[in-house]
């Protein structure tokens, strides 16, 4: 990454019907070669972020720029951006030579160059041997490379691509994911990715975006958004999370002290502009929990009895019922440790200084 800001989102709003606001204020910085994602649930606006950075729609407010001009002044032909969407869309009378020949044709290309180019980007995909077949004589899976190689094939400087993967089966978008991550490492293009998929976002990503109602709640990486959401939906969007209400009782630092709604006063890190006496929930991810099994007497901590164990092969999930642990859920490695769990037993539920946060209450 050379320079901040190839690409720039700065003051964005979107509205379709000059009322509501799709897009309610973008400010985005993607710096030159980042693969970065814009992950959020469906109709959060990550399409219509994408369209106005391809310049197919104009924000109601604010300005993109791509290396350092207002997209909208540049004309199409000049864009230099590659896109690939989930329907591909091969033209189907051509074969996959031609219809990667097509961009570059577009362009004036000569034909040397141009027989070159297409030959480097089939390869660069694996593709190399089917070039004389139509898109009807592939797999899924092979019309998606073809479509990856030809946004590529113009060599581009900014490659956008809308939940490209979503068409197909869970093996091949696995599969998928790490071409394209890998394609890109090698090529040090810069990306913008559309998902819904936090796994794949996690997985590909050197940032995200995570898009809510027409907003971005976090800009981190994938380590960062899991291990220090800002915000309960981020908490709950990226993996899972247990979540236990409370009022910050007192805070120092990073870290504070929680009264839950039981009264047991219990540790956790806490996120920036809380303060003593705000309400908050605490997020605390399952495989964080630990259970202490305990005697059926009284003590200090949070209680529960298991109601349900769930084989899931890697891990057992454990589900609690009955007291201040009631709802809470444990995922315990399946290894020795799991084996004094069982249905029925009560349990204390402990967890390591960092791995609680408190979060403002809400959205
Ligand atoms: N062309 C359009 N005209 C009017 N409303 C639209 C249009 N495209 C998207 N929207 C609305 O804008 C919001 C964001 O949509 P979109 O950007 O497609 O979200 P996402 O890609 O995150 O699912 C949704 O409420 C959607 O209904
Ligand atoms: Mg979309």
């Amino acid at each position: 990454m050379e320079s901040q800001g190839f690409v720039e989102f700065a003051g964005v709003q979107k509205s379709y019907d000059g009322r509501t606001l799709v897009i309610e204020g973008l400010d985005l910085s993607i710096p030159k070669g980042e693969f970065l994602t814009m992950l959020g649930p469906s109709g959060s606006g990550k399409t219509t972020s994408l369209m106005m950075l391809a310049g197919f729609e104009a924000p109601s407010r604010g300005e993109i720029r791509v290396a350092g001009r207002p997209i909208q002044n540049v004309p199409p032909h000049r864009r230099n951006i590659g896109m690939v969407f989930q329907n591909y869309a091969l033209f189907p009378h051509m074969t996959i030579a031609e219809n990667l020949a097509y961009p570059l044709k577009v362009r004036r290309m000569g034909r040397a160059e141009m027989e070159g180019r297409v030959a480097r980007a089939l390869d660069m995909v694996q593709m190399g041997a089917l070039a004389q077949r139509r898109p009807s004589q592939l797999s899924g899976g092979q019309q998606q490379r073809v479509a990856l190689a030809r946004a590529l094939v113009f060599e581009p400087d900014l490659v956008l691509m809308d939940e490209p993967l979503g068409a197909l089966d869970k093996n091949l978008r696995e599969h998928m994911q790490f071409e394209i991550k890998h394609l890109h490492e090698r090529l040090g293009v810069t990306m913008v990715y559309v998902t819904h998929d936090q796994a794949e976002a996690l997985t590909m990503s050197d940032r995200i975006a995570v898009f809510n109602r027409g907003r971005v709640e976090q800009l981190a990486t994938p380590e960062e958004l899991y291990e220090k959401p800002a915000t309960v939906f981020v908490a709950g969007f990226i993996g899972e999370n247990n979540r236990l209400s409370g009022v910050l009782a007192d805070r120092q630092g990073d870290g504070g002290a929680v009264r839950l709604e039981s009264g047991l006063v219990v540790q956790a890190r806490v996120a920036a502009g809380l303060g003593a006496g705000a309400s908050v929930t605490v997020s605390l991810r399952p495989e964080r929990v630990r259970l202490v099994p305990t005697g059926e007497a009284g003590g200090e901590g949070l209680f529960g009895h298991v109601c349900e164990l769930i084989y899931l092969g890697d891990h057992i999930r454990v589900h609690l019922a009955d007291g201040p642990a009631a709802g809470l859920v444990a995922k315990i490695p399946n290894n020795a440790d799991h084996q004094h769990v069982r249905p029925g037993g009560r349990y204390r539920v402990e967890w390591g200084p960092a791995d609680a946060i408190a979060l403002p209450v809400g959205h």
